[in-house]
């Protein structure tokens, strides 16, 4: 299938690439998503439709509201349809593995999203479908939202290199994935974590490293005020993600003085915008406020998910 002529053309490196974490993409890689999603957001509807005839199936073993619905709402749109399996309704509920469904599968679809717990269940099933697999969550990754993220901070704030990004909270998945793309567009990312929650070193290391060659860096503190300090954007997330549930009283205790507030907000630099991947808190790791406030870009963040997962699935399997 061709692209339109006045679509930007395809990524060869893009095509058939699955996605479960952003480390193996390069700078380019990033950059030929975010144009693309770009370009489809800036589009009058309706949408080209580079998945025409494609079926791509959605697997939940967890909820969502923006994922799903961000993923079916793009495919639609591309001229695809979804199918969205939720693990309860699928033979995956009653024991069936993760490796036999994705063979099948596999052979009926044209590429899997797949939000799950452990990210070896998402690898297993990148082995063993012969389809694109991408990560709509893991409790250690969440690229899709990364991608996202880094269209919002582009709209915002132009070319992100040198961008200085604070992250204060817990360092979960969506911290891991924003220093991932963090270092393929060279932000300069300063988590904040109390003792103990710090994002994996090995993660903190590699973004560092390269995220030097683009003007980038990556750095962990416990200390959310001097992350704050001169932010362009301040990102939190939820203090008990999926999967935490036993450890939220303790978490909430740990967490209390890495709320982020407008006192926070104004000790970051003058346009700083606030970021959130959402579900949020009201209350706990972000005030109603901040939240609903002017400085807050998490609703412009959660319609981008729309944009650069399109974008995704356009790059792999137009
Ligand atoms: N941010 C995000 O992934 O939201 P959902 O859990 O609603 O999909
Ligand atoms: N860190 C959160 C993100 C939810 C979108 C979780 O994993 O539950």
């Amino acid at each position: 299938m061709s692209w339109p002529a006045d679509i930007t053309p395809a990524r060869p490196e893009l095509r058939g690439r699955s996605l479960l974490t952003l480390q193996r993409h390069t700078p380019a890689d990033v950059a030929a998503i975010l144009d693309l999603a770009d370009e489809l957001k800036g589009r009058e509807r309706p949408w080209p439709q580079l998945l025409a005839g494609r079926v791509i199936g959605l697997i939940f073993e967890r909820p969502s509201t923006r994922t799903r619905v961000s993923f079916e709402s793009g495919i639609a749109r591309l001229g695809g349809s979804p199918v969205t399996l939720h693990s309860r309704d699928l033979q995956l509920g009653r024991g069936e593995t993760i490796e036999d469904t994705g063979k099948v599968l596999g052979r009926m679809l044209d590429a899997l999203v797949l939000r799950t717990g452990a990210h070896e269940t998402l690898e297993e099933l990148d082995a063993a479908a012969a389809v694109p697999v991408i990560n709509g969550l893991t409790h250690a990754h969440h690229p899709c939202q990364a991608l996202a993220d880094a269209m919002t901070l582009r709209e915002r704030f132009g070319d992100l290199q040198g961008l200085p990004v604070a992250w204060v909270g817990d360092g979960n998945n969506v911290c891991v994935s924003l220093l991932i793309v963090g270092a393929l567009t060279g932000m300069r990312i300063t988590a904040a974590t109390p003792p103990g929650y710090e994002p994996p070193a090995e993660v903190v290391e590699w973004a560092d490293a390269t995220g030097r060659q683009l003007g980038g860096a990556a750095r962990a503190t416990h200390d959310p005020t001097e992350a704050a300090s001169g932010a362009a954007a301040i990102y939190t997330d939820t203090w008990v993600s999926m999967g935490d549930e036993e450890e939220a009283a303790a978490r909430r205790a740990s967490f209390e003085p890495f709320q982020l507030d407008d006192a926070m907000l104004d000790s970051a630099g003058p346009n700083a915008v606030a970021l959130h991947c959402l579900p949020a808190h009201h209350g706990e790791e972000i005030t109603y406020d901040v939240l609903h406030g002017r400085r807050s870009a998490v609703w412009d963040q959660a319609e981008n998910r729309l944009h650069a997962q399109a974008a995704l699935l356009a790059h792999a399997l137009a």
